[in-house]
């Protein structure tokens, strides 16, 4: 038998595989139930575009054939929806994949990203998974960046900041007074991903990140088909940025990193923005059913810009378990930060009330 644990790099026996949302398949042969809820995974519940999943037949035609390598036709229409060049623009098999791409071109085993905490849990996982690592940065107390601290953690070692706007899992936002100013202090040789998977569903004030591209040429702009969209099962994300960092980019791509149905799918789907505007005022309307029943029900919640929200229920844990076992499916994050709030996807009107429901009889209330 070989030792495999003996043939590994040192450092990869303490990483630990990423735990995603519990899928409602694994509870229901877990619990022998039907009519799971899942709220764990930020995932749009009205699904993609019809005029997207109508490019399904098209994708039948294709599937015999390698994909396209370099995703020619979606970039295309990337472009266009953001008015840049599409040697502007890489697409990956989700944005974690841009990530790590990101990642195995710039970041080496002396550099580090730094990224606020709590964030994305991929920005450590994926950096550590190359040799390298992702400081935390903690956020003010009410999740809000702390963009003094995050300066004064940049030193000459530090290759990226990965930012999250609006984040996840705290759906906080940061304006673009805020950004500006950040991005103006911040040496020129450390590399900003905008990570932008919601923004979609933000409302207000928040920095356009292609235009600063022109002021910046340190900032990049990642975006994903997964959440707003409705395409999580699909993969594909892409980045935005200068033409030099994107054809580095490319010679470490693999080929066909991006399937056919993905970019046939997804070029569909970013043409119809009538689709996302629709998803985001359904979006609104479940979570002012949810801020209106949490604050009936007496429980802190933490503002969202995202169609996830952060609930505090005392032991978060506990609470998850729970509610498990009445087919809801959450997220507990835990954590320094995050052992008191459970993180719930905003779902269809019916879904949010089965949750209520849910979360009322677990906390007797
Ligand atoms: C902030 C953030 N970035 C990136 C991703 C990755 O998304 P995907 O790989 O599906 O594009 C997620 C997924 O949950 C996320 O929350």
């Amino acid at each position: 038998m070989i030792d495999y644990k003996s043939l590994v790099w040192e450092g990869l026996l303490d990483l630990s595989a990423y735990v995603p949302g519990k899928p409602v398949k694994e509870l229901e042969r877990e619990l022998g139930i039907k009519n799971i809820v899942k709220l764990a995974s930020n995932e749009n519940p009205y699904g993609a575009s019809p005029k997207a999943l109508a490019a399904i037949k098209e994708y039948e035609k294709e599937i015999t054939r390698y994909p396209i390598g370099d995703s020619f036709y979606l970039r295309e229409e990337i472009a266009a929806f953001h008015n840049v060049d599409i040697d502007n623009i890489v697409c990956g098999a989700g944005s974690d994949e841009i990530i790590q791409l990101l990642y195995m071109a710039f970041l080496t085993s002396d550099t580090h990203a730094l990224a606020p905490s709590p964030s994305f849990s991929e920005y450590e996982l994926l950096a550590r998974g190359l040799k390298s690592s992702c400081r935390w940065v903690e956020t003010n107390e009410d999740f809000s960046i702390n963009f003094e601290n995050l300066l004064n953690a940049v030193n000459a070692k530090t290759r990226f900041i990965m930012l999250a706007n609006p984040n996840n899992p705290t759906g906080t936002m940061f304006s673009s007074t805020e950004f500006i100013s950040f991005m103006d202090r911040l040496p020129e040789n450390v590399l900003v991903v905008l990570d932008e998977a919601y923004i979609e569903f933000a409302e207000g004030d928040f920095p356009d990140a292609v235009n600063l591209m022109k002021k910046y040429n340190n900032l990049m702009t990642m975006r994903t088909f997964s959440k707003a969209y409705g395409l999580a099962s699909i993969r594909c994300g892409y980045l935005v940025a200068d033409k030099e960092c994107i054809s580095l980019i490319n010679r470490i791509r693999p080929p066909f990193n991006v399937n056919a149905a993905a970019q046939i799918i997804c070029a569909e789907a970013i043409k119809d923005q009538e689709h996302i505007k629709n998803v985001v005022v359904l979006n609104k309307k479940g979570k002012e059913y949810i801020y209106n029943e949490v604050e009936k029900l007496g429980l802190e919640y933490v503002k969202t810009h995202a169609n996830f929200m952060l609930i505090k229920v005392g032991d978060g844990k506990k609470v998850f378990d729970e509610m498990l076992k009445l087919g809801v499916i959450v997220r507990f994050l835990g954590g320094k930060r995050l052992q008191e709030y459970i993180r719930v996807s905003i779902g269809t009107e019916q879904e949010n009330q089965v949750f209520i429901n849910a979360l009322k009889k677990v906390l007797n209330k």
